[in-house]
């Protein structure tokens, strides 16, 4: 909660590009005789956004700091003062009384100066044998780590709301749909509980990203290690890491693992956007299959009929977003030389804005579909138009000898007679039946009724009540892994 305020404080006053008059002195003014332009040092610093990580960057720190003293490179009584300086820092900053200064450079620079101003010498010995190229590296994993595993619980509850729904519409009989023509009768739960699969494999591919950035380039330094007797396996295993990264030049240089990530988003996003279509369509008048609680929908100024799905849309369009962060960092990527360069600096935008459009859709997503009720009286009469049980005529001649295809071509004769007539199959007189084939009898009619032809899917993942139930067993035991 805390830490919600402070970001929001970050970015306004970055937004609001308040500026003193006299900037602040940079840590490397030592070999130049000019002061950085003021549109320049604007245009370089990244506080305005990397604030966000000051945690992060102050616990990479602190692991730091415990490694260098470890391997006697500082005095236990200097680290004790950093560790020290560096817990007041967080708190203050948590607690409001510490704000960012947006003069500075980046979260590093503030941290470090803010170290130094409150605890004196010992806060500039903190920066040996490290570089901002591996602790802006670290501070992003760590970052990242932390917002995945959160994402990937927001995506749980979007499971649980679907898990719910399908469960009380286990026996909806709706249409299932292909070219958006009506094509077989299911269970509207079967329906829904096909996005809890893709939702299952998004939480799969956020958490084999995780897997592979989940060491530490902490150590890498600028680009080529150091000649400090440093102990990188300490501060990795500190820091919850599996490891230390193997090579220091791919420690600082690569972002794999926040296009890893953008690429699971952008994937999830594509998903909960196809539902969001969905729930679009579902409660336009035309379907009126469901329809959306009041408090996730809006009306309009001028038309006082209207109850609008603004938050599926904007979901459905919010996705282009993710997709644009993604685009964005491949391309800021795929030309850089090795080691760091400050292009690198733009992968924190698009990472976190894909992160914060992410969690905002799963955030609304999940109670919009947990409060949506399905209008089960319509999807029942949906299913009865459209010819949707022709397939099951066909088979119910299949059944009693017919080839498949002989009986196919058989039903699609009576389909054009049934529209010829404005019949439907379930009306269409038997007497007419039997001049098509004398395999038809009386019992056709109980075959396809919408009730049997949903109900007798029951192949494994086929689209009956039953099959639903079991899928629901099978995506709450996933749940729990
Ligand atoms: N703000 C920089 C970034 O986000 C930190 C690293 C700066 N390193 C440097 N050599 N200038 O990438």
């Amino acid at each position: 909660m805390v830490k919600e305020k402070t970001r929001r404080f970050c970015l306004s006053r970055g937004a609001a590009g308040k500026r003193c008059l006299k900037s602040m002195e940079k840590m490397w003014a030592g070999r130049f005789q000019k002061t950085l332009d003021q549109t320049a040092d604007d245009f370089n610093s990244s506080i305005r956004f990397d604030c966000r990580m000051y945690a992060q960057d102050i616990k990479g720190s602190m692991a730091h700091a415990a490694m260098l003293s470890k391997q006697g490179i500082l005095s236990q009584a200097e680290t004790d003062k950093i560790i020290d300086g560096l817990e007041s820092i967080l708190k203050d900053i948590e607690s409001g009384a510490l704000a960012f200064d947006m003069q500075a450079e980046d979260i590093h620079m503030f941290i470090e100066a803010e170290l130094t101003k409150r605890i004196g010498d010992a806060g500039k010995r903190l920066h040996t044998a490290r570089s901002r190229n591996d602790q802006v590296a670290v501070d992003i994993r760590l970052y990242l780590r932390d917002e995945a595993e959160e994402i990937i619980s927001l995506v749980k509850e979007a499971i649980e709301a679907i898990v719910g729904q399908a469960e009380r519409n286990a026996e909806t009989i709706a249409p299932g749909y292909t070219h958006l023509q009506r094509a077989q009768p299911i269970s509207f739960g079967h329906h829904l509980l096909a996005y809890a699969m893709m939702l299952l494999r998004d939480i799969g591919r956020i958490q084999d990203a995780k897997k592979r950035m989940n060491f530490s380039p902490l150590g890498s330094c600028a680009l080529a290690g150091t000649t400090y007797p440093t102990d990188r396996a300490f501060t990795a295993q500190k820091l919850g890491f599996n490891g230390a990264m193997q090579n220091s030049i791919d420690g600082v240089s690569d972002r794999d693992f926040c296009v890893e990530l953008l690429s699971a988003f952008s994937l999830l996003m594509t998903h909960l956007s196809r539902l969001s279509e969905e729930i679009v369509l579902w409660s336009s008048w035309e379907f009126k299959f469901i329809e959306l609680d009041d408090s996730y929908t809006t009306g309009s100024s001028i038309m006082p009929q209207k109850k609008n799905p603004d938050m599926a849309e904007l979901i459905r369009g919010k996705t282009g977003r993710v997709y644009g962060d993604l685009i964005a960092l491949l391309t800021t990527l795929k030309g850089l030389p090795l080691a760091y360069n400050k292009d690198m600096q733009e992968d924190k935008e698009a990472i976190f804005d894909a992160i914060d459009t992410v969690k905002m859709c799963l955030k609304v997503l999940a109670p919009m579909l947990e409060t949506m009720t399905v209008l089960k009286a319509n999807t029942y009469r949906a299913a009865q138009k459209g010819f949707i049980n022709a397939t099951d005529l066909a088979d119910y001649l299949t059944k009693k000898g017919m080839p498949f295809r002989s009986a196919y071509k058989i039903v699609g004769q009576i389909v054009a007679e049934c529209i010829e007539k404005d019949l439907v199959l379930d009306n269409f007189p038997l007497a007419e039946y039997q001049k098509h084939s004398d395999l038809f009898e009386n019992d056709l009619y109980g075959e396809i009724s919408l009730e049997t032809c949903v109900n007798k899917r029951n192949s494994f993942g086929g689209a009956s009540a039953k099959s639903v139930l079991a899928q629901i067993e099978w995506v709450k035991e996933e749940l729990k892994k």
